[in-house]
């Protein structure tokens, strides 16, 4: 009889998952998984919602519209559409910045570059450094002006939903930002030391319980700190009696003619 009803509740399990299959159950919450973290994703990175303002989704051919006072002034930045207009000084017609509107031109916003070529939302050129910087424009735009929708293109779908080229974007970004904790987790591990550069004394490094802008509560000695075995060093305020110092031992060295415990090394000018 155990057996008969566990047989006969698993059949019923299978039944359902497969009855719910095929309804299209799954694809389902799968799509509206991918929706929610494509939305969470676009408000992340852009700051942007669908309660912001707009949403409409622009084609090229109707923002090429907008580079005039009746109808206003528009402008996308990877693929998002700001209302302008009253930066009239800037974006009017004649006026320094009117080749952005209309349009996206996202590379110009970061190469100035306002020729034909120059003029494109093309940004595969840029690199991670210069991605941010172009966000950060979208950041200002987001602040100064009015977000009115998407343009249909490079970035976006017709229906609105990010390209391929945008999570490219994304991903940058994030890989950015991956990298950039990761640094500053390492500098407060390995503070920079205080540098001075005297043209009696020399090069002089010194620990403070501020240096470097990691505030702490010690002070420790500098070191030479080797970030990879092929990069020159840089200056760090090392705590040794620390456990990351024990285990990162071999990536640091002394300054010649400093004291161990000493607080502050003084590189003679020779020493360079
Ligand atoms: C990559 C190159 C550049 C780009 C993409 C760029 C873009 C812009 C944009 C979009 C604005 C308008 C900002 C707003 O809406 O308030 C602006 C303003 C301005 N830019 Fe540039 N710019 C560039 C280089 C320069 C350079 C080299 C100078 C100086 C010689 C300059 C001087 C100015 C000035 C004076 C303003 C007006 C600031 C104000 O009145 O608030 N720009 N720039």
């Amino acid at each position: 009889v155990i057996m008969f009803s566990k047989y006969f509740w698993l059949s019923l399990l299978l039944a359902i998952v497969y009855f719910l299959y095929s309804r299209g159950f799954y694809e389902k919450i799968k799509s509206q998984l991918m929706e929610g973290t494509l939305n969470l994703a676009d408000t992340i990175y852009f700051g942007l919602n669908e309660n912001s303002g707009g949403s409409k989704i622009f084609t090229i051919s109707e923002l090429e519209r907008y580079t005039n006072l009746e109808n206003g002034l528009y402008l996308s930045i990877l693929g998002q559409v700001f209302d302008v207009t009253k930066g009239e000084k800037h974006y009017g017609s004649g006026r320094s910045y009117h080749a952005f509107t209309g349009r996206d031109a996202s590379l110009a916003f970061i190469t100035g570059e306002f020729d034909d070529k120059g003029l494109t939302d093309d940004i595969s050129s840029l690199s991670m450094q210069q991605v941010k910087a172009l966000n950060d424009w979208v950041q200002f735009y987001k602040t100064n002006y009015i977000y009115k929708g998407k343009l249909y293109g490079r970035y976006y779908n017709q229906d609105g939903s990010p390209t391929t080229e945008f999570y490219k974007i994304q991903e940058k970004l994030l890989l950015l930002k991956k990298e950039k904790a990761l640094e500053e987790a390492q500098n407060r591990m390995f503070p920079p030391c205080n540098v001075e550069w005297n043209l009696d004394i020399g090069t002089v490094f010194w620990c403070t319980e501020r240096s470097g802008g990691i505030d702490r509560d010690w002070v420790g000695v500098p070191r030479m700190f080797f970030e990879t075995a092929q990069s020159s060093s840089r200056c760090t305020c090392i705590k040794l009696d620390s456990k990351e110092y024990e285990e990162n031992k071999a990536r640091f060295k002394e300054y010649d003619g400093c004291d161990k415990y000493a607080t502050k090394c003084i590189l003679g000018m020779n020493k360079m």
